[in-house]
């Protein structure tokens, strides 16, 4: 049975994401951005609203939502600060998920709850200097010492490294078994040997806090292992099948962004004696976004109608994932030609939002990445 409703609780979440975007987001976003600060306070204020804890069980102090309420939320944060979008969908998806999922019950009740309430905020570590899309070639090692693994290497372009608490940390501890020989880690931030490297000066998606995490003589507590010795590979596969729903997300709330913004301008500015509107080279570009991001999400619930119905979603999750990606930098890129010279510029949003939606086609695997996924299946099927 098919059914487009949302349901009240989504709605909800919808319309709660929206009010607090419009108010407390929209005000210094174009400054946040500019000067590459990430939004504390506003972030406090989601924590104590449960966005971070959107779909933990309510046992562990969430609020125990869906995924299609999941990606409401970040699309409506993304569509306003995708920064922000991107701190929610790391650490729901790739921090939040892993422990309930995969995690003991002595970790579940260790991290779960703060981590749902926001009073720590997470973070993933899996890319490194050469292990970007070949996510196999890990480099850091996790050497087996009894009741602890020792961790020495570095990784890259983490998301939220600096104001995170608790890491994932995807790392190699027997190199001669390849992928097999990987494990994923429940890391403190704040244990000894752990350094950062210096904020990333990014084109977008500034007010993102992004380092490179350097671990030297790291040790790691061996219950903090997730799941059995030598699963880490396919845990973090299954994590980024969920991120990638997020990110999905956090990229068709960018395009809705630049989207809202450009039937506005167009209402609004007159050329050749009528409102841009009027002209079919300004209203075509409308209707082509229109279609592109009502095409987008559908494909991006029904990835996340599957993760509820505890359905394989690998594929569907690469699909939108891509798609999502590849229409924001579109949807965007016309934006800014609707706007023209004022689109160049950054009081309007969409330069801004044209920047962030590059990156939506890089992290948590590129396009091209999503391409390798879906056609294996295709493939193999
Ligand atoms: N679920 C479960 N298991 C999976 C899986 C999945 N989705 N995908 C692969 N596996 C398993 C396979 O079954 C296989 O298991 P066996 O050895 O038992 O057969 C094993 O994992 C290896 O699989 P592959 O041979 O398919 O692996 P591969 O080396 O060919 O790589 C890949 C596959 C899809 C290219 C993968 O490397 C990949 O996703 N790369 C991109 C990494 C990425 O997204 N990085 C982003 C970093 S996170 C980030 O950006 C966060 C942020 O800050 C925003």
């Amino acid at each position: 049975m098919l059914n487009f409703d949302f349901s009240d609780e989504q709605l909800m979440i919808r319309k709660a994401a929206r009010d607090f975007a419009e108010r407390e987001l929209l005000p210094d976003v174009l400054e946040r951005d500019e000067k590459a600060i990430p939004a504390i306070r506003q972030i406090r204020m989601l924590g104590e609203l449960g966005f971070f804890g959107i779909m933990v069980d309510p046992r562990y102090q969430g609020v125990g939502m869906d995924t299609i309420a999941y990606i409401l939320g970040v699309e409506e944060i993304s569509k306003v600060d995708a920064s922000v979008g991107v701190l929610v969908s790391v650490h729901n998806s790739l921090v939040n998920n892993p422990i309930e999922h995969f995690g003991s019950d002595a970790q579940k009740e260790k991290y779960l709850p703060s981590l749902a309430r926001g009073e720590s905020l997470g973070a993933f570590l899996l890319s490194e200097p050469e292990a970007g899309s070949d996510a196999t070639m890990q480099r850091t090692q996790a050497i087996d010492k009894g009741d602890h693994y020792l961790v020495n290497g570095t990784k890259n372009w983490i998301s939220n490294a600096n104001i995170a608490d608790i890491y994932i940390l995807i790392a190699q501890t027997h190199p001669d078994q390849k992928h097999k020989g990987i494990n994923a880690f429940i890391v403190e931030k704040n244990t000894p040997g752990i350094t950062l490297g210096p904020h990333e000066d990014k084109m977008g998606m500034r007010s993102s806090d992004t380092h490179s995490v350097m671990f030297t003589d790291v040790k790691v507590p061996r219950e903090n292992r997730l799941g059995e010795n030598g699963q880490g590979f396919k845990i973090a596969m299954k994590i980024l099948d969920s991120g990638r729903i997020g990110i999905a997300a956090q990229a068709l709330g960018i395009a809705m962004g630049a989207y809202e913004r450009s039937i506005q301008y167009a209402k609004e500015r007159k050329a050749f004696g009528t409102e841009i509107c009027n002209h079919q080279a300004i209203s075509f570009k409308l209707a082509d976004m229109a279609v592109k991001i009502e095409t987008a999400q559908l494909l991006l619930l029904k990835a996340g109608w599957l993760k509820d119905q505890h359905q394989p979603y690998t594929v569907a999750s690469a699909m939108a994932k891509q798609y999502c990606a590849d229409i924001a930098m579109n949807v965007t890129t016309e934006a800014v030609q609707i706007h023209g010279g004022y689109g160049y510029v950054k009081g309007y949003h969409v330069e801004r939002l044209m920047r962030e939606a590059k990156l939506t086609q890089i992290y948590e695997g590129t396009s091209e990445i999503q391409k390798i996924v879906i056609s294996r299946a295709i493939i193999n099927d």
